[in-house]
């Protein structure tokens, strides 16, 4: 415990050390804008008035403290990866610098403003990304107010004032982020990240309108008034479009799982459902159903749905070792029957292992991995090992017939658990009614709850009744009765001409 402690404390030692390092390049970052937007007048930027970027220096200080600061008592977990505080930093300053870029090449008003908080919301999580946008705006705005590179080359809304314009950064980033955030929540394919830039584009022209009001009366008139709405709308088509551009590099440098990867990962297309598919197709259709029950689950649960989604298709993905020796691929012959019970259970126990391995080497995200591993937790191989107590007399240890764990460690994983085994129990029915498939799946949660299964993942009993609720109305509804056809047959007369047996 103790050392879990210590270790953890160095951890966050070093990811503040990492953290301290960030804001030195950031402010080196700056420095080279500065340098290369007046590569002639740079130096006088720092002759006249060195502690205009001192106050820039220290309020980006402030800000990234309290970024700091606010992981440090919010995700302490999250602070601990090196690779969470590297992911900040380099959409932080993604962010600054397509801002810069558009700010100073097209118009203040087409900076792709929401960009941050959309980025960080597909990679991280909605409150996350709701702090890091307030802080993003305040930086934008500190960046505004202390250097003249931003405002120097504001371009239309230049009349009104440059004191006016930098609150457009605060304004539009804080608005516009906040309410990219609130409605991208349901976002899930390209075209609709898309669609999503409209959204955005109405309080933006709201706000841009407003505040260039006192531009009318000035020597830019109308003809500046509209183009700055326009220049905002498409600000918030570069936030989206943007947006789809950067998050595959996100994934693929920092690997990490945003919803449109989740969904390529589920596609029939992907190498490992491929395998699946052709050399294990009673393992692949055995996944889509437990997918489909932890897709529910997971919706029940306000958990991650298509992260529940991929990692069941990837649950069994350690069957592929050795296909024929589970029963659902099975035809006919059962190579188990020439097996000792104890070879036996090591080959089914392994397939957790196996596919955490598989999926690993083949670099898919170890959140999946995960779940493969711990998908049977520590629970006994029941079949295997009363075979090898009838063959021994009573004389075998459970821990040779018991899968090597660990117990799920996060909801997905219970949930998946469950699926799995209440999904092959209810292929067994002979009477699949509503109340056969409860009594199967209450016993099954409360087998594991006695083996102390859920005890390393926070799922609470209310969850769990939740869980056993909604695969008991699905699996109802997956495995309804038919209603029974007549037995009868047409010709091409459209006349009966024989009768047939029933379809069974
Ligand atoms: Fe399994
Ligand atoms: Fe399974």
């Amino acid at each position: 415990m103790e050392g879990s402690k210590a270790a953890g404390r160095k951890k966050l030692v070093g990811s503040a050390f990492v953290f301290a390092l960030c804001y030195v390049v950031f402010i080196l970052f700056i420095l080279l804008m500065i340098v290369i937007n007046n590569p002639g007048s740079w130096k006088d930027y720092f002759r006249q008035d060195y502690s205009r970027f001192l106050s820039l220096c220290i309020c980006a200080l402030l800000l990234f403290y309290i970024v700091y600061y606010y992981f440090y008592f919010e995700d302490k977990e999250f602070l601990m990866s090196i690779r969470n505080v590297f992911m900040i930093f380099s959409i932080i300053t993604l962010s600054v610098l397509t801002c810069y870029l558009f700010g100073r090449f097209v118009s203040i008003f087409a900076r792709p403003m929401a960009l941050l908080a959309l980025l960080c919301l597909f990679v991280f999580n909605r409150r996350q990304a709701i702090l890091l946008n307030f802080v993003f705006s305040l930086l934008l705005f500190v960046i505004d107010t202390y250097t003249d590179n931003f405002s120097a080359s504001m371009g239309v809304g230049a009349e009104a004032g440059a004191h006016v314009e930098v609150y457009f950064s605060l304004m539009l980033g804080f608005v516009c982020g906040t309410f990219a955030v609130l409605t991208a929540g349901n976002v899930k394919t390209r075209g609709g990240m898309l669609l999503l830039g409209t959204f955005i584009a109405v309080p933006t022209v709201i706000i841009i309108l407003l505040l260039e009001l006192p531009a009318i009366y000035g020597n830019s008139g109308w003809i500046a008034y509209v183009a700055s709405a326009g220049f905002g709308i498409l600000g918030c088509f570069l936030s989206s479009a943007l947006t789809l551009c950067f998050l595959p590099v996100f994934e693929f440098v920092f690997n990490r799982l945003t919803v449109f990867r989740l969904r390529e990962l589920t596609s029939a297309n992907m190498p490992l459902i491929k395998r699946l598919r052709t050399e294990a197709p009673g393992t692949f259709n055995h996944s889509l159903i437990v997918a489909q029950l932890a897709e529910t689950c997971a919706i029940a649960l306000g958990e991650n749905a298509e992260l529940a989604r991929a990692a069941a298709y990837y649950h069994d993905v350690g069957k592929l070792k050795q296909p024929d020796c589970f029963t659902e691929n099975q035809t006919g012959y059962n190579l188990h029957d020439e097996l000792t019970p104890e070879l036996s259970a090591d080959i089914i126990r392994s397939h957790t292992t196996d596919g955490y391995d598989l999926l690993i080497a083949a670099r898919l995200p170890k959140e999946l991995a995960d779940v493969a591993r711990e998908h049977h937790g520590t629970l006994p191989i029941k079949f295997f090992y009363d075979k090898a107590m009838r063959l021994s007399g009573g004389d075998a240890n459970i821990k040779d017939y018991s899968y090597l764990g660990p117990t799920p460690h996060s909801k997905i994983a219970a949930i998946i658990m469950i699926a799995d085994a209440s999904e092959a129990a209810a292929r067994t029915l002979k009477e699949r009614t509503p109340e056969n498939v409860e009594r199967v799946v209450r016993s099954i949660i409360e087998e594991r709850m006695d083996l102390d299964q859920f005890v390393d993942c926070d799922i609470t009993m209310r969850e769990l009744t939740t869980v056993k609720t909604t695969i008991v109305e699905a699996l109802s509804g997956v495995h309804h009765h038919r209603v029974k056809y007549p037995s009868i047959r047409f010709n091409r007369d459209r006349q009966v001409v024989k009768e047939e047996p029933d379809e069974k």
